[in-house]
């Protein structure tokens, strides 16, 4: 029986001080809540703020992107190992922002070409946080030219596949996958619960394909796009749905809570 699993990623929006803010209200709505496992992704600047405000209670800490390397000459860039002193337990790789493959929101001209995570570089970080026990968050989804064609198979098979190149299986216990249709992201435009379930369900066979059965049956797979106080029931009550990647509605901590309660 797999724990339902809700992670609120909140992107670039809130400040440390508006995080810590959010956070407080947020705990005080779940606080009772123990059969369902939470987690919020805060900008790493808002991170060490927040971890002190969740370290006692059963909110877990997420980062929303990870590099590779150790340490070194990588300005800008936050290692699993720095990441590992602040007791992240989750993160997010391959997020469709970082990929560079925006649903209905079209980033600023010019900012487009910033965004360039591709599968292999999905892979050097996937190795690095579970060489620091942090679990990954894997974000697989197509875009809306490739479903018109029939492609979400093959875009999210090759996204899981390659992310999981010359992985151990037996490191995967912890490892989260999301489904999160580029084109629902961030549009309202919410993938049918049903087309949901089959495509979540198609990827936990991938996982057993690259792993093995046992560890496609434990691995928690999450829907992610447009996720709602309104749709977040229906959607958590899909057999291979394990919960949600939810990102606008988790900056509102009543709406949070509801879709935490949902699951
Ligand atoms: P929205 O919930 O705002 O559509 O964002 C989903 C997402 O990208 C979570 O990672």
């Amino acid at each position: 029986m797999r724990t339902k699993l809700v992670v609120g990623n909140w992107k670039m929006s809130p400040t440390s001080r508006e995080g810590a803010a959010l956070v407080e209200a947020f705990i005080k709505q779940v606080d009772y809540l123990w059969d369902v496992d939470i987690v919020v992704c805060p900008p790493y600047v808002a991170i060490p703020r927040v971890r002190e405000l969740v370290k006692d209670t059963q909110v877990k800490l997420g980062a929303q992107d990870v590099f590779w390397e150790d340490s070194g000459a990588f300005t800008g860039k936050v290692s699993a190992r720095m990441l590992s002193e602040f007791c992240c337990d989750y993160c997010i790789v391959g997020h469709s922002e970082a990929r560079g493959r925006f649903g209905g929101y079209e980033p600023p001209i010019g900012t487009r070409e910033y965004f360039s995570e591709t599968d292999e570089t999905v892979n050097r970080k996937i190795k690095a946080l579970l060489y620091y026990s942090i679990s990954p968050i894997l974000c697989v989804g197509e875009t809306k030219p490739e479903r018109s064609v029939g492609e979400t198979e093959k875009v999210v098979e090759r996204q899981v596949r390659g992310a999981l190149a010359g992985v151990d299986p037996s490191e995967l216990y912890t490892f989260v996958v999301a489904y999160e249709p580029v084109w629902a992201i961030g549009t309202g435009d919410t993938c049918d619960p049903g087309e949901a379930e089959r495509v979540c369900a198609f990827i936990r066979g991938v996982v057993a394909g690259v792993a093995d059965q046992d560890l496609a049956e434990s691995v928690r797979i999450l829907y992610g796009g447009s996720v709602k106080p309104e749709n977040a029931r229906e959607l958590f009550g899909q057999a291979n749905i394990d919960g949600g990647l939810v990102g606008g509605a988790s900056l509102d901590a009543d709406g949070f809570a509801r879709i935490v309660m949902s699951a």
